[in-house]
């Protein structure tokens, strides 16, 4: 019992903030075969339902993996990792049968995916998940929302 309580706290102490205060880190994956966004940020996902959407989720796996996974879960399928289960970001814009709702819904939820990534999660000082302007393309970030928009839907 007591090693058991020792066990989850020197994990906690140890391996949860080394996770945390590790850089982010561009994940070499090639965005190229996307339609090209430049610098300057969308506000909403511009792959979403487009000819390029399949590519998007694809290169949005490998790109999720390399530079999500290891907090938010392998394959954004699970939910054991220490950080939320982003499949349930779009959970009540999926549940909206009204289109327009729906759609609103959807853009507030891209502005809310697109300045978490940007600008991680940073509360009192503490560096919960880093910041991701300047390192990841927004290009790949869309491709990942894609991703986990699909798995959400496959859950
Ligand atoms: C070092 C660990 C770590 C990495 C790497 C990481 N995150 Fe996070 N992320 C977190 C934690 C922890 C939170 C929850 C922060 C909080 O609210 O306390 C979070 C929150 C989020 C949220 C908001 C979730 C919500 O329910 O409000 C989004 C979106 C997100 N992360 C996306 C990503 C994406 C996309 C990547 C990869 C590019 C990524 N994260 C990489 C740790 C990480």
């Amino acid at each position: 019992m007591m090693r058991r309580i020792l066990l989850a706290l020197s994990f906690a102490l140890t391996v949860l903030p080394l996770a945390a205060s590790e850089p982010a880190s561009a994940p070499p994956v090639d965005a190229g075969r996307l339609p090209v966004l430049g610098t300057t940020w969308l506000v909403a996902n511009p792959y979403r339902q487009q000819a390029a959407a399949t590519e998007a989720i694809a290169l949005g796996r490998d790109a999720y993996n390399q530079a999500c996974a290891r907090c938010h879960g392998a394959d954004a399928s699970t939910h054991a990792a220490p950080a939320p289960d982003l499949r349930n970001l779009n959970r009540s814009c999926r549940r909206m049968a009204d289109p327009d709702l729906k759609a609103w819904c959807q853009r507030d939820n891209d502005a809310y995916f697109a300045k978490t990534v940007r600008h991680g999660k940073i509360i009192v000082g503490v560096t919960h998940m880093p910041a991701w302007d300047g390192v990841l393309k927004q290009e790949l970030a869309w491709a990942i929302q894609l991703f986990i928009e699909d798995r959400a839907a496959a859950k």
